[in-house]
């Protein structure tokens, strides 16, 4: 969908439909006398008496053909003292499905409509703009067009009377959001058969390229030479060998700056292994690269706005198969580190890539601040349910910014603990740790771990197990991969974090 801007007011506007937020209460015609003028026919039009922009209310108004805009479509919002956010991007969502299935190729929405809402218009407009993209993915890149099915709204215009900067960078903002969401999101859709830890480098070089980003990937040899013990007995049961890929962003005049460093779990697909998963639900374990999905996402956005930050993304890509090669329940590892880790259970495979992966961050690159996000553990979905993600740090300042940047997003972050007193539950008889503790407190006890292999840097531990997938689809996202954390990361890399 493009967005554009259409100067000069009410009577040179053009679009299929015009879209009207409104809040429940005061008359809305008379809150935008504007509207009110440019549009007479709506105070007397019958079907105005019933609405009344109730939360969820979608009111589609019919005007005579021949106008300049023939349909206005009115977005309930409810009461002002309960608005957020998350109500106007849902029904913004709502709000372009239901202009799809109407067949409208074009949308309008007058900029000062959304000064009588909290909040302020530019970010307003910024979420709209994020939401309208967003709830036309639809997911299903696999299946063979259905040539009669409806397509569009092909085009959003956003109505000014003159051009406004601000509001146009707001715009571009919501648009790249969505893009980084909706990536991420087809990413950790797509079957692991076709995304497997290779196909996932080259994808990552592919886009590197476009966006100007340096792009290096270590195989297997190189992990071996750089001693990536951990990383490389989570893939050595699988055909599909695993890649640590490292993109980074380095604008002009921050080359030497400490980075950034975002991490992601890039598990192409996690069976369990040898630990095998029980068959129910298992193939959504090919989203269990959702934290790398995000990180490449963020960075092609970061590249693309030249953020004036240096970044750096590491995605740790293997595939956890059960077979003749694969690492065993009892076996012990050396991770980049040198320390020794026994593996009890096969399937907490993702703080085995990640160990290294932070090792790697951190004898390479330096980072000034060092984040991970990863679908980690089942005990967080428990704990935290599908719409918060858990964030675990010792440092109270990062953890207030990846907070505020979730709320940004629309993605939310809890702080949970990193209780250093179930440290002693990970200690092996026989080697220098172990990599799982008891069931009980298995969020904090995978979160110690990674802790374990992160010397004195600021960082912070993000665990979206849980919401990196829906159950059911909203009109933000069909059922399936969320996306999440994709545009929390670019909020972060924005955002002052010193
Ligand atoms: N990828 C899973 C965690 C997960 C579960 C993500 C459900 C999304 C939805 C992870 O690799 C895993 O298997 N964790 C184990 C750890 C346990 C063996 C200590 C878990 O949570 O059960
Ligand atoms: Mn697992
Ligand atoms: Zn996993």
């Amino acid at each position: 969908m493009e967005i554009r801007f259409q100067e000069g007011g009410y009577k040179k506007w053009q679009a299929d439909i015009l879209l009207v937020p409104a809040l429940e209460g005061e008359n809305c015609l008379k809150k935008h006398p504007e509207l009110d003028a440019a549009c007479p026919w709506l105070a007397v039009a019958p079907a105005m008496r019933d609405v009344r922009h109730s939360a969820g209310e979608l009111a589609v108004i019919y005007g005579h053909p021949d106008l300049n805009i023939p349909r206005v479509l009115f977005l309930g919002l409810g009461k002002e003292e309960s608005f957020t956010l998350q109500d106007l991007r849902l029904m913004v969502g709502k709000a372009l499905q239901k202009c799809r299935e109407i067949r409208l190729s074009s949308v309008l929405l007058p900029l000062s409509i959304l000064d009588a809402l909290p909040c302020g218009r530019d970010r307003l407009l910024e979420e709209v703009i994020y939401a309208a993209h967003l709830s036309l993915y639809e997911g299903h890149f696999l299946r063979k067009k259905d040539e009669t099915a409806p397509k569009g709204p092909d085009i959003f215009s956003i109505g000014v009377t003159e051009p406004i900067l601000a509001s146009k960078k707001a715009a571009i903002r919501g648009s790249h959001a969505a893009k980084a969401t909706l990536l991420a999101r087809k990413l950790a859709n797509f079957p692991a058969n076709m995304l497997t830890p290779a196909d996932f480098a080259d994808k990552a070089e592919s886009l590197a390229e476009k966006h100007g980003l340096n792009c290096r990937v270590l195989d297997e040899k190189d992990m071996l030479d750089r001693g990536m013990g951990a990383l490389l007995c989570v893939g050595q049961g699988s055909v599909h060998p695993p890649r640590l890929i490292v993109l980074q962003h380095q604008p002009e005049g921050k080359a030497d700056e400490p980075p950034l460093v975002l991490v992601g779990k890039g598990i192409c697909f996690d069976s369990g292994g040898i630990s095998l998963k029980p068959a129910a639900k298992m193939h959504q374990m090919k989203s269990d690269m959702s934290g790398a999905a995000a990180v490449l996402a963020a960075m092609t956005v970061i590249a693309e706005e030249k953020l004036p930050k240096h970044v750096v993304g590491i995605l740790a890509c293997a595939e956890n198969m059960p077979g003749g090669a694969s690492v065993k329940p009892g076996d012990v590892v050396y991770a980049m580190n040198g320390e020794s880790i026994e593996i009890t259970n096969t399937d907490a495979e993702g703080r085995m890539v990640l160990a290294d992966a932070l090792c790697y961050a951190q004898t390479d690159y330096a980072p000034a601040i060092l984040v991970d996000i990863a679908t980690l553990t089942g005990a967080c979905a428990v704990a935290l349910g599908d719409e918060l993600a858990g964030v675990f740090s010792d440092d109270v300042f990062l953890v207030e910014h990846i907070k505020a940047a979730g709320q940004t997003a629309g993605e939310n972050v809890w702080p949970l603990p990193l209780w250093k007193n179930y440290a002693k539950k990970l200690e092996s008889e026989i080697a220098d740790i172990c990599h799982t503790g008891p069931r009980e407190g298995g969020a904090i006890n995978a979160a110690l771990f990674l802790a374990h292999f992160v010397d004195e840097v600021r960082y912070a531990h993000l665990d979206i197990a849980g919401v990196d997938w829906q159950e059911k689809g909203t009109a933000l996202c069909p059922k399936g991969a969320t996306g999440f954390g994709a545009r929390t990361l670019i909020e972060l890399a924005r955002g002052g974090l010193e």
